[in-house]
C-alpha cells in the first residue's frame, strides 16, 4: 500500500510567564481541530506544541518567585501539559526548548550560519521591550521619552509594553541581503502567507522600509542556549524559538528521520502579532540554511474582551479550566472555533458564550437528536428504517443539502476556516430542523395509509442518516458529543473517512438507545452570566480607586437613617474589636473528604504563612484563579479545628442572589496593613 501524505501542523510554542488563558487555548484547539480533520481526511498527520522557556522574561519572573528558571519552566511546562490534556490535545510531541536535543541542535545551526557568514559579530545599540522580547529602532517606538534637554530616556514599544536601552556586543544575523530574495519568493507562493491581506502588511511595513540586520545574541543575562564558540552569549530568544519547528522533527539530532518525512511543514498556525516573526525571519533563516520554506503561515486574530485584550493586569482573564469544569470541553471547543472569524479578532462576552451553547448546542443540534430518538422510539419501536430514495417530497433536498455541505465543509476546513465551516455544518442541523416541520412525521404516524407510513419510515431514516453524518462532521471539533450522538442512534463511535459521509449507509436493523439524554443541558442564561462574570474579577488600579472613592462616600453619609442593614445597629467599640488585615492568598487547595471547603495559605505580614478554611468551594470550580489575590481577613478569630484542619480566621466575601465572592483589594495593599 502506498504510505499516507503527510501533513505537519505547529501550533507557535507558549511563553510559560504566566497560566494560559481561552485566547492561548484557541490556537491549540484550532491546530488540533485541523489535525483531527486531516486524519479523518486519511493523512499520516504531525502535531507539534510546546513551550519556549528562555529569555529574559522568563528569568526575571522567576527571579521575582525566588526560585531558579529550571524549576520555575519545569513546573509551567507540566501545568501546561495537564491543560492540554484536559482538552482533548491530540499532539504529536511537546518539545520544550530547555529539551537537551533542541539546545544542541541551536547551537549547530548557529554555528552553521556563522560558518556560511550570514551571522557576524558586532555591537548592538538600542531598544528592547522585555515583555515582547524584541528589538526596537527609535523609530519603531509608538512613545517616546525624552529628559529636559530632549534627550530620549525610554519609550514604549507598538504593544505598549516599555522599552529598555540595551548597548552591548552582539552577533547579528544579516537579514538586509536577503529582502529581495523575500519579496521575489512571495510573488511566486502567494499562499505562503494567510489571510492575504498580512502579507501585504509585511511587504509595506517592514520589508519594503528596508530589513535591518538582526541582533540574534544577548550578554546580559544568561537564561538562553550558550553560544557554543563565545559562550558569554546567548542566542536571541526568537532565533531559540523558531528552530523549534524543526529541531522537534530531529534536524541538528542523529535520528532526522521525521525531519526527512514531514518538513517542510503544511501549516504554521500564529497569532497576527507574531506572523512578522514567522514570514520575515524565520523564511530567511531557513533559506540561509539551505531547507524549504512551510508551505503556509496562517494568521488569525486575537479573542478580545470588551475592554480589549485579556491581560491579568486589566483582571478580565478568563481561564479554559473555569468554563470547562463547568460546561464541559466540547462547549468550549465549539465556543472558541465558531467564535473567531477568519483572519480576524474576535469578542468574548458572558452572554454570547451562554447564547453559543444553548442556541446552537442545546436547542438546534441537541434537539434535533432528542426529537429523532423519540420519535424513532415511539414510531418505529426503536428500530431506524433503512434508506429508500425519494419517498417524501423533501428527501432529496435534504440529501442535497448533506452532499453540498459536506463538500463545502471539506473544503473550509482544508483551509483553515474554522467558524465558517462550523457554519456550514449548521446549515445541515437547520435543514434537518425544518425538514421535521415541513413533513410532520407525527401526522404521517397516525395514518393508516401505507404510503404515509412509508414516508414516515424515510423521514425517520433521512433524520437518523442526518444525524449520523453530522457526528461524522463535528468530530474535529468536539471531542465527545460524536461518539454520544452515534451512542444514542446505536451505531459505532469508529471514526470514517469523510468520503463516507452519505446517505444510505445505516445497516439495517440498527436500534436507537430506549431514552436518549440530551447532549447539552440548557444553561439558565442568567445565572452563567453572572457565574462567567464573577469569574472576570477586576483587580485593577483604577478599580481600586473607585471602590475607595466609594467607600469614603459611604462614611461621610453614614448617620443618614435611611441607609439599610440587615443587622441591628453596634456602636463603634464593638467593631474596634474585630481586626481586620490585608491578606495574600499563596496558595488554595481543596479540603480531602469536605466539598464544600477550600484551604488557603495567606501571607498576612505574620511572618509565616497563616491558613484559614472557608466554605465557598462551589462558588470556585477552579480556585487556583484566587492565588496572588489580595484580600481581607478577620485576623483575630480564635483559631478553629474544621475536618482536622486549622482555621487561623475568616476571608471576608459577598453575597448576592446566593453567590458567594471573596472581597478582593487592590494589589498595592500591603500584605498585613490594619483595615479600619
Ligand atoms: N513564544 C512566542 C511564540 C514563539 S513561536 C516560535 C509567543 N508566545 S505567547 O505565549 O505569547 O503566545 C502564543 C500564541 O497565543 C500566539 O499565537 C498568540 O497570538 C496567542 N494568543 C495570546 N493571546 C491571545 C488571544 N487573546 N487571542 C488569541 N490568541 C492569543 O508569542
Amino acid at each position: 500500500m502506498a504510505d499516507k501524505p503527510t501533513y505537519y501542523i505547529t501550533t507557535p510554542i507558549y511563553y510559560p510567564s504566566g497560566k494560559l488563558h481561552i485566547g492561548n487555548s484557541y490556537t491549540t484547539i484550532a491546530c488540533d481541530a485541523e489535525a483531527r480533520f486531516q486524519r479523518l481526511e486519511g493523512k499520516d498527520v504531525f502535531f507539534l506544541t510546546g513551550t519556549d522557556e528562555h529569555g529574559l522574561k522568563i528569568e526575571q519572573k522567576a527571579e521575582e518567585l525566588g526560585t531558579t528558571p529550571q524549576a520555575y519552566v519545569d513546573d509551567m511546562a507540566v501545568g501546561i501539559k495537564k491543560l492540554w490534556k484536559l482538552l482533548d490535545i491530540s499532539n504529536t510531541k511537546f518539545i520544550r526548548t530547555t529539551d537537551d536535543y533542541h539546545e544542541k541542535a541551536v547551537q549547530k545551526i548557529f554555528q552553521k550560519l556563522e560558518d556560511s557568514g550570514d551571522i557576524y559579530l558586532g555591537e548592538y545599540e538600542g531598544w528592547y521591550s522585555v515583555s515582547d522580547e524584541e528589538y526596537f529602532t527609535e523609530t519603531q517606538l509608538a512613545e517616546v521619552y525624552h529628559d529636559a534637554d530632549g534627550n530620549v530616556t525610554g519609550g514604549k514599544a507598538p504593544s505598549g509594553h516599555e522599552v529598555q536601552k540595551v548597548k552591548e556586543e552582539s552577533y547579528f544575523f544579516k537579514m538586509s541581503k536577503y529582502a529581495d530574495w523575500l519579496l521575489q519568493y512571495y510573488k511566486e507562493h502567494p499562499d505562503f502567507i494567510e489571510p492575504a491581506s498580512r502579507m501585504n502588511e509585511m511587504i509595506n511595513n517592514f520589508i519594503k522600509p528596508g530589513l535591518e540586520d538582526l541582533a540574534v545574541s544577548r550578554t546580559t543575562f544568561n537564561w538562553g542556549v550558550k553560544v557554543k564558540n563565545n559562550p558569554k552569549h546567548v542566542v536571541y530568544v526568537w532565533i531559540d524559538a523558531l528552530t523549534n519547528y524543526i529541531t522537534a522533527l530531529g534536524y541538528g539530532s542523529d535520528d532526522h528521520r521525521n525531519f526527512d518525512k514531514y518538513w517542510p511543514a503544511d501549516v504554521h498556525m500564529v497569532g497576527k502579532e507574531i506572523v512578522r516573526f514567522h514570514t520575515i525571519y524565520w523564511p530567511i533563516l531557513l533559506h540561509a540554511l539551505g531547507l524549504p520554506l512551510p508551505k503556509h503561515v496562517v494568521a488569525h486574530g486575537w479573542l478580545l474582551m470588551k475592554d480589549g485584550k485579556m491581560s491579568k493586569s486589566k483582571g478580565n482573564v478568563i481561564y479554559p479550566e473555569t468554563l470547562v469544569n463547568r460546561y464541559g470541553l466540547d462547549a468550549l471547543r465549539y465556543y472558541l472555533l465558531k467564535a473567531m472569524p477568519y483572519g480576524n479578532d474576535g469578542v468574548f462576552t458572558p452572554e454570547d458564550f451562554v447564547d453559543k451553547i444553548n442556541y446552537d448546542l442545546a436547542n438546534d443540534l441537541g434537539n434535533l437528536l432528542n426529537r429523532t430518538v423519540a420519535m424513532i422510539n415511539k414510531y418505529e419501536d426503536g428500530v431506524i428504517p433503512t434508506f429508500k430514495p425519494g419517498v417524501t417530497e423533501f428527501d432529496e433536498d435534504l440529501e442535497n443539502t448533506a452532499a453540498t455541505v459536506v463538500t463545502n465543509y471539506r473544503e473550509l476546513m482544508n483551509s483553515l476556516h474554522f467558524s465558517d465551516a462550523l457554519s456550514e455544518v449548521w446549515k445541515l442541523v437547520s435543514r434537518s430542523n425544518k425538514y421535521i416541520d415541513e413533513t410532520q412525521p407525527w401526522v404521517l404516524a397516525k395514518s393508516t395509509d401505507e404510503a404515509d407510513q412509508a414516508k414516515s419510515a424515510s423521514v425517520m431514516n433521512h433524520l437518523a442518516e442526518s444525524l449520523r453524518l453530522l457526528a461524522h462532521l463535528l468530530q474535529p471539533v468536539l471531542t465527545q458529543a460524536p461518539g454520544k450522538i452515534l451512542g444514542q442512534l446505536g451505531l459505532s463511535a469508529q471514526t470514517v473517512s469523510l468520503d463516507e459521509l452519505h446517505f444510505g449507509t445505516i445497516p439495517a436493523g440498527t436500534k436507537v438507545v430506549a431514552k436518549g439524554t440530551p447532549i447539552f443541558p440548557r444553561l439558565d442564561a442568567k445565572e452563567e452570566v453572572a457565574f462567567i462574570k464573577a469569574q472576570m474579577t477586576k483587580t485593577d488600579k483604577k478599580k481600586g480607586r473607585a471602590a475607595m472613592e466609594a467607600a469614603k462616600k459611604a462614611v461621610q453619609t453614614a448617620d443618614e437613617p435611611e441607609l439599610k442593614s440587615t443587622k441591628k445597629p453596634i456602636r463603634i467599640e464593638a467593631f474596634d474589636k474585630i481586626e481586620l488585615k490585608v491578606a495574600e492568598i499563596k496558595s488554595v487547595d481543596h479540603v480531602k473528604g469536605a466539598d464544600k471547603l477550600l484551604k488557603f495559605k495567606l501571607d498576612a505580614g505574620d511572618g509565616s504563612d497563616r491558613q484559614i478554611l472557608s466554605g465557598i468551594a462551589e462558588y470556585y470550580p477552579d480556585p487556583s484563579v484566587l492565588v496572588g489575590k489580595k484580600v481581607v481577613i478577620v485576623a483575630n478569630l480564635k483559631p478553629r479545628k474544621m475536618r482536622g484542619e486549622i482555621s487561623q480566621g475568616m476571608l471576608l466575601s459577598a453575597e448576592h442572589d446566593g453567590h458567594i465572592q471573596v472581597v478582593e483589594v487592590p494589589n498595592s495593599l500591603v500584605n498585613g496593613s490594619g483595615v479600619e
